[in-house]
C-alpha cells in the first residue's frame, strides 16, 4: 500500500486521532543512555526520548548497535499509541567517507560489492565478509584473514598467543607465544606511533625481542609438573629478563626443558648465541642419549651411565673402566701409544711376567762372555769356579706387563 493509504488504514483500524499519526520525520541522535538503551534525538526544534531500535533484538539473541551521537535517523510513531521509534538509520556522508578512506587513511571504510557485509566501530574493530567468501576481522593493529581463494588463514599481530587449560592470567604457562616478547609486569614501552603502553620486552632500546614459546604443564596426578617448556629466538625468562645458558653463561637461541614425573627433575637442551649445544640429562635417565644408524654397519652410539659407542664393535666407558671390543681387529694408529697403567695384561688370562729386553740383553752378554772365557782343568771336568756363571737377575722380569 502507499504509505499515506497505510496510515489512514491504521488510523481507522485503531481509532487514533489523526494528529497522533504522521509520516516519519528525520532526526539527529544527540545523546544515548547505555543502561536504559534510550536515546535523545532532535527533530525540528524539539528534543525527545525514545527506546533504542536495534537491527534485531530477540529474547535470547540479538544484533545490537549503540548509535553514535550525530547519527541521522528516521523517527516514526506507533499507530496504537503514537510512541516514537527509530524506523531507519541513514547517512548522507557515504561519498565523503570514501574520500576520507583515501585521503585520511580511514582505510576501514571500504567500498562494498553486491552482497558484502561490513561491521565497524570507531576504534577500527572491523568484521568484513566478502562476496568471494573471505572473512577479515580487524582489531586496530591486529587482523585475521580467512582467505577463501588462497586457502590460507593469515593472522597479523606483534604477538600471537594461544592459551589452554591450566593457563593463568598474569602468568606464563600452558600457552603458546609467538612474536614480540610481552610479559606481565615487564618493562613498559610504546609501539612506534602508538600511545598505548604495553608490557613489551626490548632486546636493546627500540628493538623488540621476539620469541617462540611453547609451554605445557601436566594436568595428571602430579598437577603442575612441566611437560615441556620450549623457547627459541630471543630467549627470555617469565620475568622478562634474558635467560642465559647454564653451561656457557651466554644468551640463548633455544632452550627446551622436558619434565620427568618428578617435579623439578628435567632434561635440558640448549643452543647459545655462539652456537654451542649442550644436553643435560637427569640421574633418572638410565638409558641416556642414543644415536643409531640402522642398516649395514649398524652403528649405535650411546651416552649413558656407561658410555657405549657402536654396540657391535663397542667402546664402553664407565666411571672406572674403558672396554674396547672389536669383531676382527683393533688398530691404534699414531706417533705414540702410551699405556700408563699400573698393570698391563697381553692376552686373556695373562699371568706370566714379560721379560725386560735390556736386562735380558745384559745377562745374555754376560753369558756369552762367560762361555767364551771359562775353561775346564781336564776334558769332561766341570768348569773352574772363576769366573762364576752369571745368574739371571730377578729384575729382568716386568712387574707391570704380564703375558699369556
Ligand atoms: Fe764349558
Amino acid at each position: 500500500l502507499p504509505i499515506g493509504k497505510e496510515i489512514s488504514n491504521q488510523q481507522r483500524a485503531n481509532n487514533i486521532p489523526s494528529d497522533m499519526i504522521s509520516r516519519a520525520n528525520s532526526a539527529v541522535i544527540s545523546s544515548i543512555n547505555g543502561q536504559t538503551e534510550e536515546i535523545i534525538y532532535r527533530s525540528g526544534g524539539t528534543g525527545s526520548v525514545t527506546p533504542l531500535t536495534h537491527p534485531y533484538l530477540g529474547p535470547n539473541s540479538w544484533i545490537r548497535v549503540m548509535p553514535e551521537r550525530g547519527t541521522k535517523c528516521m523517527i516514526s510513531r506507533r499507530a496504537e499509541d503514537g510512541e516514537p521509534y527509530i524506523s531507519a538509520y541513514f547517512s548522507e556522508a557515504t561519498a565523503s567517507n570514501y574520500t576520507k578512506a583515501t585521503d585520511e587513511s580511514r582505510f576501514y571504510y571500504k567500498s562494498l560489492r553486491e552482497g558484502e557485509i561490513d561491521l565497524a566501530t570507531p576504534g577500527i574493530a572491523n568484521v568484513f565478509l566478502s562476496r568471494r567468501g573471505t572473512v577479515e576481522i580487524r582489531g586496530g593493529l591486529t587482523s585475521l584473514k580467512l582467505h577463501s581463494d588462497g586457502g590460507e588463514i593469515q593472522a597479523r599481530s606483534p604477538t600471537h598467543t594461544r592459551q589452554v587449560l591450566g593457563n593463568k592470567r598474569q602468568k606464563v604457562g600452558d600457552e603458546e607465544r609467538f612474536g614480540v616478547v610481552q610479559r606481565p609486569g615487564a618493562l613498559n614501552v610504546k609501539f612506534p606511533g602508538q600511545s598505548t603502553i604495553r608490557n613489551i620486552v626490548e632486546t636493546i632500546p627500540t628493538f623488540f625481542a621476539k620469541e617462540y614459546l611453547r609451554h605445557l604443564s601436566s594436568d595428571g596426578p602430579i598437577a603442575g609438573v612441566t611437560l615441556v617448556d620450549h623457547r627459541e629466538g630471543d630467549v627470555y625468562q617469565d620475568s622478562g629478563i634474558p635467560l642465559l645458558s647454564a653451561t656457557t653463561g651466554r644468551k640463548l637461541r633455544s632452550i627446551t626443558k622436558y619434565g620427568t614425573e618428578v617435579p623439578g627433575i628435567i632434561t635440558t637442551t640448549e643452543v647459545d648465541v655462539d652456537g654451542n649445544i649442550s644436553v643435560s640429562l637427569p640421574a633418572s635417565a638410565i638409558q641416556g642419549l642414543q644415536v643409531s644408524v640402522n642398516g649395514p654397519g649398524n652403528v649405535k652410539f650411546t651416552v649413558g651411565k656407561d658410555f657405549v659407542a657402536n654396540v657391535l664393535k663397542s667402546i664402553i666407558l664407565t666411571s672406572t673402566t674403558i672396554d674396547l671390543k672389536a669383531s676382527a681387529t683393533t688398530t691404534a694408529t699414531g706417533p705414540l701409544l702410551h699405556a700408563k697403567n699400573a698393570l698391563i695384561q697381553l692376552g686373556s688370562n695373562a699371568s706370566s711376567p714379560a721379560i725386560k729386553g735390556d736386562a735380558l740383553m745384559t745377562w745374555l752378554g754376560l753369558l756369552v762372555t762367560w762361555l767364551g772365557t771359562h775353561s775346564h782343568p781336564s776334558s769332561g771336568a766341570p768348569p773352574l769356579p772363576a769366573p762364576p756363571i752369571p745368574v739371571p737377575p730377578a729384575t729382568m722380569l716386568s712387574s707391570v706387563v704380564l703375558i699369556k
